[in-house]
């Protein structure tokens, strides 16, 4: 059986949203901010952030897959679903779950950048910094993690322990 190691707390992960939603609602302050939230692994995050953000924004996803069932990134990364809102001139900021490789991301930007937003930023819950093979520049990480495989608030193992609460380190 896989073992489910506690790494971070509800409380935990919200004083981490709840500070990171006032950063970006000061840091915004009358510009055209639209959220692209990295699905699906961002969904929970995303609209937890969203509750907090104080300044009037805009919401979408995109969506990307690159794992399959491993743990590791397969670096073919397929655009699974394309933002739905008008990005041209706004202020960009994608939200996601956590950054390994950097190479989702570096997919992402350069998609969205194709867009003409007039900025594009990038905010992540969880900043895996060890296996990052690119030189993506994260705006705002709320919290590095070590190695490891982690699961719960969004992010999933094969599609599974997205719904738990808090975050654990999966031991396989
Ligand atoms: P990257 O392309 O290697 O940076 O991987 C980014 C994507 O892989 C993230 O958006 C996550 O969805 C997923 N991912 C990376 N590390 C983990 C992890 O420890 N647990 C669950 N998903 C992960
Ligand atoms: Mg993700």
């Amino acid at each position: 059986m896989p073992e489910l190691i506690p790494v971070l707390t509800k409380n935990e992960i919200d004083a981490m949203v709840t500070g990171v939603a006032h950063r970006i609602s000061s840091d915004y302050q009358n510009r055209t901010l639209v959220l692209i939230g990295a699905l699906k692994g961002a969904f929970i995050f995303m609209s937890d952030l969203i509750r907090h953000i104080t300044i009037p924004i805009q919401v979408d996803f995109i969506g990307v897959s690159s794992y399959g069932s491993g743990t590791s990134s397969s670096g073919d990364i397929r655009l699974t679903k394309k933002p739905g809102i008008e990005l041209k001139d706004k202020d960009v900021l994608i939200v996601e779950d956590i950054v390994d490789t950097g190479l989702t991301l570096s997919y992402l930007v350069d998609y969205l950048e194709s867009f003409g937003p007039k900025s594009l930023k990038i905010c992540t819950l969880l900043d895996k910094q060890e296996r990052r093979m690119t030189d993506v520049k994260i705006d705002y990480a709320c919290h590095l993690v070590g190695k490891g495989f982690l699961v719960g608030y969004g992010l999933d193992h094969a599609e599974n322990y997205r719904h738990l609460p808090e975050i654990y380190h999966l031991k396989l």
